[in-house]
């Protein structure tokens, strides 16, 4: 991986991380790490499953400690338990070999004080497909710190990801940055880091033309990727195996050569070689301190989207194979999503194994119902963007769904994904159906006209906006505790057996430390006279089902 002159130290390090994470055992000592030993990645926090609840400051917001006082406790009352906050090369490393971690510092403690977790985002070489995060030594240096040229050969506003010039500096300082956050983190307030962000090149061309990059494309396709391409050919995403089918799937030869001489290519050639870059960054931090890292993603907008109008290389999901080839430090590839179809992006990167993460979204009605659908198809960490902007309480919409999943996470953290499923209401949904125990689970969104009279909830109120969501977990046979709001669900037979389902009992309720807490005994018009459950829209809340099949 490492095959253009990284400095002989770099080397050894991270190879030594990288083995190391290879046959290591779990720390023992509580240090953040990610247990892929089940079918869902888990991420351990002091040696306990943890999920992450979370929502991201805005830009600029950690560079002032004025700025973040009030909100460290604001978000906290919010029902946030982590907080994704920035940090950048420019303020960590303003003179080269001169490191200043005092906002960094500062981050760690106002989380601490107001009990909060962080993710710390490292602005280094690439924010957005742009570098303007990098120290004033870098920019002002482009002869020893190369930029992305286009076909022109004009210098754009981004480091060049062929550079190792460019690479190792930030390796440095990211390095350095994990070596600060071993040393004064015992409390282990940082569970993880995200390496650079939305990477790629922004722009009026999909890949590089500097000199290393042309010399580069006229070189051999490296056989990691191209082994790692054949492995998996069944499996390859079916946009990416559009490309390669091609040249009939050639499986030797330059990068025109086996990808076609197209936009496609170009795009696939910049998703290896910043998937190298960033995972050397990553494994210099790594070989520091070894809590689990991640890149996000810019996706594409529509399909078809030339590279260059969304980062060009960056992990979107035609070339996160490519990425998932290229990465051995680097733990995850994740999604910023913004689109209204939150469900298939997210589906398009739970591949291969990659575990699944939430780390930027839209907030508002929807934060609160795509926090519940996502947690139900095995996210171990969902993101909102901008929390600190909003007018965040634990009565808004998110608060609200993390008050829910804050007590679920035992159960969510224990259970294997076969035993839940979840919904989220998508433009044009009026229903959803999902298979779970035996019983096909039939939804019916608030606001869509519900079976027959009398149909509860479901027909009253009906929401303005789309709303809806429902998170279900199968505790036992013929027992499911449902979290939702704006949703009515029937339970259907859907295995052999007796052909009808009747309700036992319907509570609502609460968890306590992974205890259920009833509240009311549900029946009647709450429950259509145990036809259906049924939740009101907005906020969600706990109800547990037992049911019976009869003849
Ligand atoms: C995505 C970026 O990753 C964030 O840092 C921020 O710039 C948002 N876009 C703004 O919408």
């Amino acid at each position: 991986m490492f095959t253009r002159g990284f400095s002989t130290a770099f080397l050894l390090l991270a190879l030594t991380a990288s083995t190391a994470s290879a046959v290591a055992a779990p720390p023992t000592d509580g240090t953040p790490y990610l247990d892929r030993s089940g079918p869902t990645a888990r991420l351990m926090v002091d040696g306990k499953p943890f999920l992450i609840l979370g929502g991201e400051l805005r830009n600029s917001s950690t560079s002032s400690l004025d700025y973040m006082e009030p909100i460290w406790p604001r978000m906290a009352a919010a029902k946030f338990n982590t907080l994704l906050a920035v940090t950048t090369w420019e303020q960590v490393e303003p003179q080269e070999g001169k490191f200043d971690f005092s906002l960094v510092d500062a981050a760690i403690d106002g989380a601490q004080k107001s009990g909060l977790h962080l993710v710390f985002l490292w602005f280094g070489s690439w924010k957005n497909g742009i570098s303007s995060y990098e120290p004033a030594w870098v920019k002002s240096d482009m002869k020893r710190f190369p930029r992305v040229q286009d076909a022109q050969g004009t210098n754009l506003e981004i480091l060049s990801a062929f550079s190792n010039a460019n690479r190792d500096a930030d390796a440095r300082a990211y390095a350095a940055l994990m070596k600060h956050i071993h040393q004064v983190d015992s409390k282990h307030t940082v569970l993880m880091m995200q390496v650079e962000n939305e990477s790629g090149i922004l722009g009026n061309t999909a890949r590089d033309h500097s000199a290393e990059a042309e010399a580069a494309w006229k070189k051999p396709v490296p056989d990691a990727l191209m082994n790692f391409l054949t492995k998996n050919k069944a499996q390859l995403q079916p946009e990416f195996l559009d490309v390669w089918a091609r040249t009939g799937f050639k499986t030797k030869g330059m990068w025109a050569e086996v990808f076609g001489d197209s936009q496609r290519a170009e795009e696939i050639f910049e998703a290896w070689q910043y998937s190298q870059y960033i995972d050397a960054v990553a494994g210099a931090g790594k070989a520091e301190y070894a809590i689990p890292m991640y890149v996000n993603t810019w996706i594409t907008q529509y399909t078809g989207e030339p590279g260059g109008e969304h980062p060009s290389g960056g992990s979107v999901s035609r070339v996160l194979d490519v990425w998932l080839a290229g990465i051995s430090h680097l733990d995850v590839v994740a999604p910023d999503i913004y689109l209204p179809d939150l469900r298939g992006v997210l589906a398009s990167y739970d591949h291969l194994g990659n575990p699944l993460l939430i780390p930027e979204t839209r907030n508002g009605a929807a934060g609160g119902a795509n926090a519940l659908y996502a947690f139900g198809q095995g996210v171990f960490g969902f993101s909102p963007f901008a929390v600190d902007q909003a007018a965040e309480s634990e009565n808004s919409a998110l608060g609200a769904a993390y008050r829910v999943l804050d007590q679920l996470t035992p159960l969510l953290t224990s259970l294997d994904k076969s035993k839940m499923a979840s919904v989220v209401r998508q433009e044009g949904d009026a229903k959803a159906a999902v298979e779970l125990d035996g019983y096909l689970l039939r939804i019916q969104y608030e606001g869509v006209t519900a079976r027959g009279a009398g149909g509860g909830a479901a027909t009253n109120g009906a929401a303005t906006t789309p709303s809806g969501a429902a998170l279900i977990i199968n505790t036992a046979p013929d027992e499911f505790i449902v979290a939702a709001e704006g949703v009515t669900v029937n339970f259907l037979p859907n295995s052999k057996g007796p052909q009808q389902v009747s309700m036992v009992s319907v509570e609502e309720g609460t968890f306590n430390n992974g205890v259920w807490v009833p509240g009311r005994r549900l029946n009647g018009d709450e429950t259509n006279s145990n036809d259906h459950l049924i939740f009101r829209g907005g906020t969600p809340t706990l109800q547990k089902v037992k049911l019976y099949r009869h003849d």
